[in-house]
């Protein structure tokens, strides 16, 4: 049974907005083929409920990040071609809360829009954030989990990975290395990243160490965003 008060797309969503949702129109099954494999790819994706809602992202009133946003805007519109492309991209601010996961998880939520229709409903993008993903690295060592199993079987074929919080400082070089072996794998096929990161310059690279630090930048468009935290707005 589909829910429409959890409908990700209710807003934007020709159809809801013209009346003609097939979820509402009671004399039909209820159900909606978009609604659903968007789902599928997002539950494939490893996003909660509420990663998979889209988020209104507003510009602070001085205009702060207008340059980013506008960017982000534009590479959301040809999201398929950018990933396609296999372009990687860094998002990156000293200050915390202020949309950095949200817009990696835009472009992530854009992207299952673009393609849902001629798409099947296997792992085609992954939303991974890296102190989760250590840490149960480092669980799965003593005890298998699905976490890990899932990342494991998807991280080299989905077409996109978010690597969010990427820089986290406390891992090993040893514990990044893994995540550079996976970066640099996928890079060398072609496959598009996106990181997400509190740090930049030396801080940075001191966290992820020299391989990963030079494949990363390397290889990426890079955005900063210096707006404030806005944590808490949308609740
Ligand atoms: N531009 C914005 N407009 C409206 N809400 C925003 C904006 N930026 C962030 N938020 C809200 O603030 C909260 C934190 O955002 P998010 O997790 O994307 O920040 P972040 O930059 O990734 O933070 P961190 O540095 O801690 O990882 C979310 O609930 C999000 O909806
Ligand atoms: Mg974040």
């Amino acid at each position: 049974m589909i829910d429409l008060e959890n409908c990700p797309y209710k807003t934007k969503c020709k159809k809801y907005n013209n009346s003609q949702c097939p979820i509402q129109d009671l004399s039909q099954p209820q159900f909606c083929i978009k609604l659903f494999k968007i789902n599928e790819l997002q539950e494939k994706a490893l996003l909660t409920d509420k990663q998979k809602q889209y988020v209104p992202l507003r510009l602070d009133i001085d205009g702060s990040d207008r340059e980013a946003f506008i960017r982000l805007k534009q590479i959301e519109q040809s999201i398929e071609n950018y990933i396609e492309g296999g372009n990687n991209l860094y998002i990156f601010s000293n200050n915390t809360g202020n949309g950095k996961s949200s817009w990696a998880l835009r472009l992530l939520n854009s992207y299952f829009e673009a393609i849902w229709y001629k798409s099947d409903i296997t792992c085609k993008g992954l939303f991974i954030n890296v102190p989760k993903f250590l840490i149960s690295l480092r669980d799965n060592i003593s005890q298998k989990n699905d976490y890990i199993q899932h990342i494991k079987e998807n991280v080299l074929s989905a077409d996109v990975v978010i690597w969010d919080d990427i820089a986290t400082k406390g891992f090993t070089t040893f514990e990044m290395e893994n995540i550079y072996n996976i970066v640099n794998n996928r890079m060398d096929e072609g496959k598009s990243n996106f990181y997400t990161s509190n740090l930049a310059g030396k801080e940075l690279q001191e966290a992820m160490g020299d391989r990963l630090y030079s494949r990363v930048m390397n290889a990426s468009e890079v955005l900063e965003f210096v707006g404030a935290d806005k944590r808490g707005l949308n609740k």
